[in-house]
């Protein structure tokens, strides 16, 4: 792929088929800032995804796993200090401070863009720049947007390629003047004439930068996971909930999935659950031992774009082609889709090698395997953790697999007009505190729930873990813009539809993690969460009682299936029981969190605080 170079720039080698003159000159552009040896359009054909993993396999990026156990897979192992997104160097730089909100980093847009040319200045030489076209969405889908993601990593193509529909088809949606979202990425780390490449380059300093008016993407110095696959939380999420705004949409950190029940009914719930808090789990969820005849199929795993459709409901779109998910306590037992999902063309990334070239992590077998290598290449045993509690992989460990090889794939799952959602369930990882389930009394009320919803921070993003934070939507780290006008936008909404007549979804609130004093987790959750869906469809379906309480509706014991669990009513007491004083501390942090979005803070969430606190004192 030797290409000729001219006064020191790479050749543009622009592919007779594009021919968006816009999108030429802008690849030209970032070519001449970012001084790359060679560019490279992608194709998104198989060859090239092999032709690429071949290269990164030479170069030690890539492990090539036993064919026989892993056919067509590969494992990474990322840089020690590049393995989840970092939210401190994340950025939103709209024009005005005050429209990124308090929840955001913000840096005035063209500070930053002085920021961004420095660092930006042959920040590729001597490496590769990848073209890389895809559609969020079904390839020419109304309800699909394009982006072209410009790369310095081989490892982010690949990826991109399972995680979104690239290639270049795309460029005959774009035509000669079709609108795309522009996304430049590098490692940061150019190479010197001669000097050897290392296995996952990366920089110390990390910039991820969005422009929400132009809707454009910078990201700088990682390769991992939504730091560098733009397309998904940079695109999918934060510019994509700012069209939203605009447009009249929604883009959410949700699951998608359908629920059929024995009669042959079927629903479809959308679900938020903080990263790392069991959405990928929840979409495939396998009902349990006494619901036979129910079936939970799968849209999506963790983004959908959500739009009101004429006749006044919501319809929801995966806008991803694949599963970026995951990997620790992920097995046969907890979720046995997603396993099946991982037979074959995966991608890991900083899971244990096994001895003979397959994978393992924490929780996929009871007993680990004698001898492993572990995530940062040192040899690993059970007798070796006991002592020094080292993992065998990093707990934000991750596959990357597509989503037509799950099982439990919905035939909807394309479907460019998208599912009508019947349910939002919000959901935060509370060892305290939070009860299985609560039932929102209206719109606002689950919007308020959804608002305040708090969580255990994971080790999805670096920094402190286990620490409760609010996390409102599970936006926190994705809303795109102000959040007390994501809030309006989220009430406005609700009001629109109810105005055109429609069917507004219900909101519930639930919390599969209640801790004992053990420390142990008392709900079985998993698959076990079907009994907790069920009830909720019966409550759409007017069919299932349950009892009024604080901030909404929970079902009593004898209101929930429990035909094949034996969970005792005092079991049950522990994950649903109300503690006045946890609640007392928990509008205190409701109470920051507004004081903190106070300015544009919409006046129906403040009524709804109010309501409460006066019900806890009463
Ligand atoms: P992101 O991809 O980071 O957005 O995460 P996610 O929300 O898709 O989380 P995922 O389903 O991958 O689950 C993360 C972790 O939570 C895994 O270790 C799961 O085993 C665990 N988990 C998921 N569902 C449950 C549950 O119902 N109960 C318990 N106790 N753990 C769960
Ligand atoms: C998350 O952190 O919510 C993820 C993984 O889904 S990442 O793509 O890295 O954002
Ligand atoms: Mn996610």
């Amino acid at each position: 792929m030797n290409q000729p170079q001219m006064g020191g720039v790479a050749a543009l080698n622009v592919p007779g088929y594009v021919k968006h003159r816009g999108l030429i000159d802008w690849v030209a552009r970032v070519a001449a800032l970012t001084q790359p040896d060679r560019i490279v359009w992608c194709d998104g054909s198989q060859e090239e995804y092999d032709r690429l993993s071949e290269q990164m396999v030479q170069q030690g990026t890539l492990v090539r796993l036993n064919p026989a156990k892993r056919p067509n897979s590969y494992l990474a192992c990322s840089d020690p200090s590049d393995v989840a997104r970092v939210e401190d160097r994340t950025f939103i730089c709209s024009a005005r401070r005050e429209d990124a909100g308090p929840t955001n980093h913000w840096v005035d847009p063209n500070e930053m863009r002085t920021t961004l040319d420095g660092l930006f200045a042959g920040a590729m030489r001597g490496r590769t720049l990848y073209v890389v076209p895809f559609s969020m969405g079904p390839l020419g889908s109304p309800i699909a947007h394009i982006g072209v993601e410009l790369s310095d990593s081989p490892y982010v193509v690949t990826n991109m390629r399972i995680m979104t529909r690239m290639g270049r088809e795309v460029f005959d949606v774009l035509g000669e003047h079709g609108t795309f979202v522009p996304c430049v990425h590098s490692v940061g780390k150019p190479l010197a004439a001669g000097e050897a490449d290392v296995p996952w380059p990366c920089n110390e300093t990390k910039y991820i930068v969005h422009f929400p008016e132009s809707r454009e993407i910078w990201s700088f110095g990682s390769g991992y996971g939504g730091n560098a696959l733009l397309g998904k939380k940079c695109f999918a999420l934060r510019i994509a909930s700012t069209m939203g705004r605009d447009q009249g949409w929604l883009a959410e950190h949700m699951l998608i999935l359908g629920v059929t029940s024995p009669q042959g009914k079927k629903y479809h719930i959308a679900a938020a659950f903080p990263s790392a808090c069991g959405k990928t789990n929840f979409a495939m969820l396998i009902p349990p031992k006494g619901f036979e005849g129910w079936r939970v199929s799968t849209i999506g795993d963790d983004i959908a774009w959500i739009k009101p459709g004429k006749d006044g409901r919501l319809y929801a779109i995966n806008p991803e082609a694949g599963y970026f998910g995951v990997a620790p306590g992920t097995s046969e037992k907890t979720n046995y889709n997603a396993l099946a999902t991982l037979k074959d063309n995966v991608i890991f990334t900083n899971v244990a090698l096994t001895d003979d070239g397959d994978v393992w992590w924490e929780g996929l077998t009871k007993e680990p395997p004698a001898h492993l290598i572990d995530w940062q290449g040192h040899d690993w045993t059970p007798e070796i953790a006991a002592q020094t509690g080292r993992k065998a992989a990093h707990p934000n460990a991750r596959f990357t697999a597509p989503a037509a090889q799950c099982p439990s794939i919905d035939p909807d799952w394309e479907n460019p007009a998208g599912v009508p959602i019947d349910a939002f369930i919000f959901g935060g990882r509370r060892s305290t505190t939070v009860p299985l389930v609560s039932e929102a009394r209206s719109w606002t009320e689950g919007v308020y729930m959804a608002a305040t919803m708090g969580s255990e921070t994971t080790a999805a993003a670096a920094g402190q873990q286990g620490v409760v934070r609010r996390d409102p939507f599970a936006m926190l780290p994705f809303c795109g813009y102000n959040m007390s006008d994501y809030f309006q936008h989220w009430l406005a909404l609700g009001e629109k539809l109810e105005a055109a007549g429609g069917k507004l979804p219900k909101i519930y609130c639930v919390n599969w993690f209640r801790k004992n004093a053990d420390g142990e987790f008392v709900w079985p959750g998993f698959g076990e969460n079907m009994r907790v869906m069920k009830w909720m469809l019966e409550r759409i379906e007017d069919k299932a009682t349950g009892t009024d309480h604080l901030f909404g509706i929970s079902p009593r014991y004898e209101d929930m299936d429990w035909a094949g669990l034996a969970f005792t009513e005092q079991q049950f007491e522990q994950v649903t029981s109300i503690d006045r004083d946890a609640w007392r501390h928990e509008l205190a942090l409701h109470g920051e969190l507004f004081e903190k979005l106070k300015h544009r803070m919409p006046d129906a969430l403040l009524q709804a605080k109010a309501r409460l606190e006066a019900q806890l004192e009463g």
